[in-house]
């Protein structure tokens, strides 16, 4: 049992410290908007970052972005100010590589150790603990926080040193974006031969280029106007360009991954930025369809 701050009681991050709770880990949260209701039982809400980072032997962080991250590490009542030296600082948000190892530098002066740990998975993987984390940093201080992340992910795959995990998940959300409209594309074109989408989508859902990510969005790209939010359209765009600012630093051409980007700042421009990802099927329907 460890005593846990976890920050950011979002889509994620709510069913996270459910099952670091339900894993009987002492437990302190804080979200921003203060949300009574999606603190777990057993656990305290803290006032601010400091608050709960006080006296923690890890701080989990699952935020929107950088910006979000920076603004509960840095200040008078952030969690540099408060964390114990010798406390792993583990964020699990989807920040970008060079995010990731700026926040590892300062937090080596603070006197933390990091790991920047992005997860692949939605809600229902964060909700029954099948999330797979990739992380970066140093090989034994995951060691150390393994029974921890065990409670939120099935895996916690070692990539390389800080900033590792942030480069591997930003260059896999390129490829879920790609995936996600290529989902849309294929259900665009079969409607406009006249074939009905839950047709198409026992065809992508059955046959060879079938995926858990095909399986688990069937009922939002069905009907998409009525999918609830698993990962917004903002988000995913947040995501996408870290992966374009990656493919430009290595100075790797991702023709593909960039065409997705122009769709999600078309679904932004269309209003859709708030909804979820199966929405950009909306701008692709046919006439009529
Ligand atoms: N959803 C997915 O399927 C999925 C999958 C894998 C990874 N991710 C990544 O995981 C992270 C969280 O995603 P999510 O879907 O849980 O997002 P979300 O539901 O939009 O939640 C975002 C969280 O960040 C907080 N936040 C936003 N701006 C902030 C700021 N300036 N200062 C402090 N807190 C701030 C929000 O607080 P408030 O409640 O106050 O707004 C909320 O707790 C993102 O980096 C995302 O890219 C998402």
């Amino acid at each position: 049992m460890s005593k846990i701050a976890f920050l950011g009681l979002g889509r994620m991050g709510s069913p996270m410290a459910a099952r670091l709770a339900a894993a009987d880990h002492e437990l302190r949260t804080w979200n921003r908007t203060p949300r009574p209701e999606l603190v777990p039982p057993r656990a305290l809400e803290s006032a601010t970052p400091a608050a709960a980072a006080d006296g923690a032997e890890v701080v989990i962080t699952m935020l929107a972005d950088a910006d979000a991250l920076g603004g509960v590490l840095r200040g008078e009542q952030g969690i540099f100010a408060a964390a114990p030296r010798g406390c792993v600082l583990i964020d699990m948000s989807t920040i970008g590589p060079l995010a990731a190892r700026a926040v590892a530098r300062e937090a080596q002066a603070a006197g933390l150790d990091f790991l920047d740990a992005p997860v692949s998975g939605s809600v229902p993987a964060a909700t029954d603990g099948s999330l797979v984390a990739m992380v970066g940093g140093c090989a034994e201080t995951l060691r150390r926080v393994q029974p921890v992340l065990a409670a939120i992910t099935r895996a916690q795959l070692h990539l390389g040193p800080s900033g590792a995990g942030a480069a591997m998940k930003v260059a896999l959300n390129l490829m879920l974006a790609v995936v996600n409209q290529s989902i849309a594309e294929t259900l665009a074109l079969a409607a406009g031969a006249g074939i009905a989408r839950e047709d198409a989508y026992d065809v992508l859902a059955g046959g060879a280029l079938a995926a858990p990510y095909v399986g688990y969005k069937r009922a939002a790209f069905v009907d998409p106007a009525n999918a609830p939010v698993a990962f917004s359209v903002d988000l995913m765009r947040k995501d996408v360009g870290l992966g374009l600012e990656l493919a430009r630093e290595a100075g790797v051409d991702v023709g593909v991954g960039s065409a997705a980007a122009l769709l999600l700042d078309r679904a932004r421009a269309a209003g859709l930025g708030g909804r979820d990802v199966s929405s950009v099927l909306e701008l692709l329907a046919p006439a009529g369809g």
